[in-house]
């Protein structure tokens, strides 16, 4: 025995046990006879939470449960759609269509009407091999409502391929169709009712909102749907989400539900947010809601799913319009012409009824408050039309068509032939007509691409109580607003709902909590932005080269300064510059002219031109310093004028030390004289000196780097300085300490030669010339510390010319005058008188 055997086994085992022979009464609401026989589930009286009937082996009896004054509208849409079939002469012309129907009130009875429907005509199910040609009681089924019987049912049916139309179980769970076969349905499913609340609360700028979910598989299953959605894209946020409790169904709330409902309540109370979603089937809201208009709640927005949206038993509590907004998703309304009046339509009054054992009890096709209850709220169901109705009225009629399709119907008649179930289901899945204006067909899923309309709950009277505010289409997932909310808030003000509120342009979102709907707004400093498509979060650091004003979205190019030709400080300095050129090229020539005078080779021989060249060349390379600074003017800026002035000051310094100690040393040390001479020493000297200044350099550059940077200017910050690495700085000092130090040598064995003939003592210019380039290095690090302009490079470029100057003029250009002025003293002659008279003074 297969599996599926198996199963029929059992099942026809339990309609022995629960099917007692069914005797209808003749025109009762419940049945109609007829060629063909429609099966209808419809839940008019619901029993929200008790399993208790599976643990007897009875039927429930339905009407012992609350009624449901919405399932009896569906049933009646149902009867009204089979009515209208058989009235028109077209669509099944010479045939009858009837329908069997039974209340399974919610969850409670759903495997027996099942049986029922399977069995045939004589309650007889046989067990067979193959049912291909089996004819059940019905061809098709309609219902039930929800998504927890509608599986339980199809479980049964779809052995059989048994079509089944569903008109509200909107799960997505029934979108497989190798789980559920045969198994459509009139509505979009559920992930287009949660897509197009969340639409909504996006349109509303709502991000912080209450989930509140019934205590059984509908309430999960969305609370579930709405919040992967929500995780998905993550623009809003469940503040909390809580399971109502249910009470059990006779004895209303015990004292343990009371506590939990008023724990959710003062959480509701107490949170900031002002949405509540609501996913709960109606019968289960009555209590809380009643409970919420005892705690006196105001300013809410009540987001009612599907189940509830309409429910004009809630919507009679009409204090709760004090609690705030109503908003629900729903089908759209579609007015069917005529079926307000057959709502309430009394039947022509039943056949007494005989000496029946009555099995009505037992099968649920009872329901004798009905009709007078729906009367009571005819207003209300008048006034807001038709929706679910709607739905029903094209299932039943998405089955004639399949039916006016297999029995080949033309305009006058049909083939009467033997209807099998799973003939019919091909027939269905492929029917395609115009109901009221409606383009209706089954998609791959099964389902009828309905629009969905948002309503909002209005207390007018005679306004329709359920008003359309947008309207949401399936194929496309997009909302269309139609009309405006009333909020009943002071100058209909839409409520707010965000856990905080959104920042301005150009601020980041600093995260509180877990949440990310809620944060605090901090500003984007200058120099940074806020790039929202990329990071909400954080400010970005715009590019170097380019800056920001404070709450910027986006960086602007700096403006780049740096040292230019056609500034007037710049044109000074090269003035300078230029004459230090010119002036060293006169004395080189000079000098080179009178290479062998006696003033010559006393300011230092070959040595000048040592001091000369760099000279020269440190004045042609005073360029360096204007334009952008690249990684070649850097090293230039940087190493080459320092090493350059090094070499000059050692010169200096070793020719001092000749004309002082030479003679000294010649006496005293004479060995040590022998090498200084025979080991060209003051060159040596020079070498080794320059050798160290080129590593000093070389260190100094290896810690730091020399590609040019740019800093932003502490005035302006939309201004970029271009400049050499900012640690020059430090580099400066350290070449001048070494400078210095070579300079206070030279000086000393200046002063210590201080009575010699004039034309030998430079002791004044050396003090003069190492004042000046040693206050000039500390003036212009104290600058660059409080300064970082392009001033710094002007003055550092003016500090290095002078500098120069210094020498090339200062030590340089009174030897030139002598020369040129007074060349009667430019002759051994002069020297040696000068001498002469030195040594008679000294003696
Ligand atoms: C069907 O026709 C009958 C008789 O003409 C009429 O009374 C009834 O209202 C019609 N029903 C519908 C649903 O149109
Ligand atoms: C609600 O308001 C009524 C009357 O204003 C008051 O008596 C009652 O205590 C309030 N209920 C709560 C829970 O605040
Ligand atoms: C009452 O029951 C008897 C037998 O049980 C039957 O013969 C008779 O026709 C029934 N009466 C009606 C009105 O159905
Ligand atoms: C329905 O209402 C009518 C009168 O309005 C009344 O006669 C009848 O008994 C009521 N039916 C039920 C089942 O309450
Ligand atoms: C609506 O509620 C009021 C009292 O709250 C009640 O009197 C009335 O009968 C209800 N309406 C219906 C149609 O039940
Ligand atoms: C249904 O029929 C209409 C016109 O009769 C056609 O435009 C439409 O594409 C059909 N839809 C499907 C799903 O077959
Ligand atoms: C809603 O009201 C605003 C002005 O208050 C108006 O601009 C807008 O068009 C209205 N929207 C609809 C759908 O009526
Ligand atoms: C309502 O609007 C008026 C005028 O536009 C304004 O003065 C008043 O402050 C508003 N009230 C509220 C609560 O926003
Ligand atoms: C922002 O970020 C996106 C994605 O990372 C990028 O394509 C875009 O260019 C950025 N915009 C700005 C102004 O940086």
């Amino acid at each position: 025995m297969g599996p599926q055997a198996r199963t029929l086994h059992l099942l026809l085992l339990l309609l022995h046990v629960l099917a007692k022979p069914v005797q209808l009464i003749e025109n009762s609401d419940f049945h109609l006879a007829g060629d063909y026989l429609l099966g209808g589930l419809f839940s008019l009286h619901a029993n929200v939470k008790s399993i208790s009937h599976l643990s007897y082996l009875q039927v429930p009896k339905c009407n012992e449960f609350d009624m449901k004054v919405l399932g009896y509208n569906l049933m009646q849409a149902m009867r009204f759609a089979v009515e209208e079939i058989n009235n028109c002469s077209t669509l099944l012309p010479g045939v009858l269509l009837g329908y069997e129907m039974v209340d399974v009130c919610y969850h409670s009875n759903n495997v027996h009407p099942g049986l029922y429907f399977l069995a045939q005509d004589d309650e007889f199910l046989p067990i067979l091999q193959d049912y291909s040609h089996y004819m059940p009681h019905v061809v098709a089924v309609i219902g039930p409502d929800n998504s927890e019987s509608a599986i339980t049912v199809s479980n049964l049916l779809s052995h059989f391929l048994i079509p089944q139309v569903t008109y509200s179980a909107i799960s997505d769970e029934l979108r497989d169709k190798r789980r559920f076969p045969a198994m459509l349905r009139t509505v979009p499913s559920a992930s287009h009712h949660i897509e197009a609340m969340v639409q909504l609360m996006t349109h509303f700028h709502w991000n912080w909102i209450v989930v509140l979910v019934s205590n059984d598989d509908y309430g999960r299953e969305n609370g579930q749907l709405l919040s992967q959605r929500l995780i998905r894209t993550g623009d809003i946020c469940i503040a909390f989400q809580e399971v109502l409790p249910t009470p059990e169904p006779s004895q209303g709330m015990g004292p343990e539900e009371q506590s939990q409902l008023d724990n959710i309540l003062e959480k509701l109370q107490r949170t900031t947010a002002r949405v509540v979603v609501v996913f709960s089937p109606e019968l289960a809201l009555h209590g809380f809601f009643r409970e919420v208009l005892r705690w006196n709640f105001t300013g809410l927005v009540w987001i009612a799913s599907e189940s509830w949206s309409i429910d004009p038993v809630l919507h009679n509590l009409t204090e709760l319009r004090h609690t705030g907004t109503f908003l629900g998703i729903t089908i759209q309304r579609v007015s069917i012409p005529g079926f307000s009046e057959f709502r309430v339509r009394h039947t022509k009054a039943t056949q007494p009824i005989s000496n029946k054992t009555s099995p009505r009890a037992t099968c649920n096709q009872d329901c004798d408050a009905c009709l007078n209850i729906t009367e009571s709220y005819s207003n209300v169901l008048m006034l807001s039309g038709e929706r679910v109705v709607y739905s029903v009225y094209s299932a039943v009629y998405a089955v004639a068509h399949a039916l006016h399709r297999l029995l080949r119907c033309n305009q006058v008649r049909c083939t009467k032939e033997v209807v099998y179930p799973w003939k019919l289901l091909r027939e269905l899945w492929d029917v395609n007509f115009t109901l009221l204006g409606n383009q209706l067909f089954f998609d791959q899923q099964g389902d009828m691409p309905m629009f969905l309309d948002i309503i909002q709950w209005q207390w007018d009277l005679s306004q329709n109580p359920f008003q359309s505010i947008a309207f949401y289409s399936p194929t496309k997932q997009r909302m269309t607003y139609i009309h405006n909310v009333s909020w009943h808030t002071p100058n209909n003000t839409i409520p707010m709902s965000m856990c905080s509120k959104s920042c301005q342009p150009g601020q980041m979102k600093k995260p509180v909590g877990l949440h990310t709907c809620c944060f605090e707004c901090v500003n984007c400093l200058p120099g940074t932005y806020l790039n929202l498509s990329a990071d909400e979060f954080n400010c970005l650091p715009c590019p170097d080269s380019m800056w920001s004003h404070m709450n910027a979205i986006t960086c602007f190019k700096r403006l780049q300064a740096f040292l230019e030709w056609h500034e007037a400080p710049t044109i000074v300095v090269a003035l300078l510059a230029s004459l230090g050129f010119f002036s060293t090229l006169a004395i080189l020539l000079i000098f080179w002219r009178h290479f062998q005078t006696p003033m010559v080779r006393s300011a230092g021989g070959p040595m000048c031109f040592l001091m000369l060249v760099p000279l020269l060349l440190a004045f042609g390379m005073v360029p360096v310093y204007v334009g952008r600074p690249t990684v070649f003017t850097c090293f230039c800026r940087q190493a080459f004028f320092t090493v350059c002035f090094s070499v000059c000051l050692s010169c200096i310094t070793v020719r001092s030390f000749q004309i002082v100690c030479v003679f000294k040393m010649a006496r005293r040390l004479p060995r040590a004289y022998g090498f200084w001479v025979r080991y060209h020493g003051p060159y040596v000297f020079v070498a080794f000196i320059t050798a160290v200044k080129v590593a000093l350099v070389a260190a100094n550059m290896l810690a730091t780097t020399i590609n040019p940077i740019g800093r932003t200017d502490p005035e302006d910050p939309n201004i970029v300085i271009l400049s050499c690495h900012p640690n020059y700085r430090n580099g400066l000092l350290f070449n001048t300490s070494m400078d210095l130090l070579l300079s206070v040598v030279g000086f000393s064995f200046a002063y210590m030669g201080k009575e010699l003939p004039t034309n030998y003592n430079e002791a004044k210019f050396i003090t003069l010339s190492m004042t000046f380039s040693f206050t000039s290095s500390i003036s212009l690090c104290t600058f660059m510390s409080v300064h970082n302009g392009v001033l710094v490079t002007i003055m550092d470029l003016l500090v290095t010319v002078l500098n120069f100057l210094a020498i090339s003029l200062g030590y340089f250009g009174p030897k030139c005058y002598m020369i040129l002025f007074y060349p009667e003293r430019n002759t051994p002659a002069y020297f040696n008188s000068m001498i002469q008279g030195y040594t008679m003074r000294k003696s």
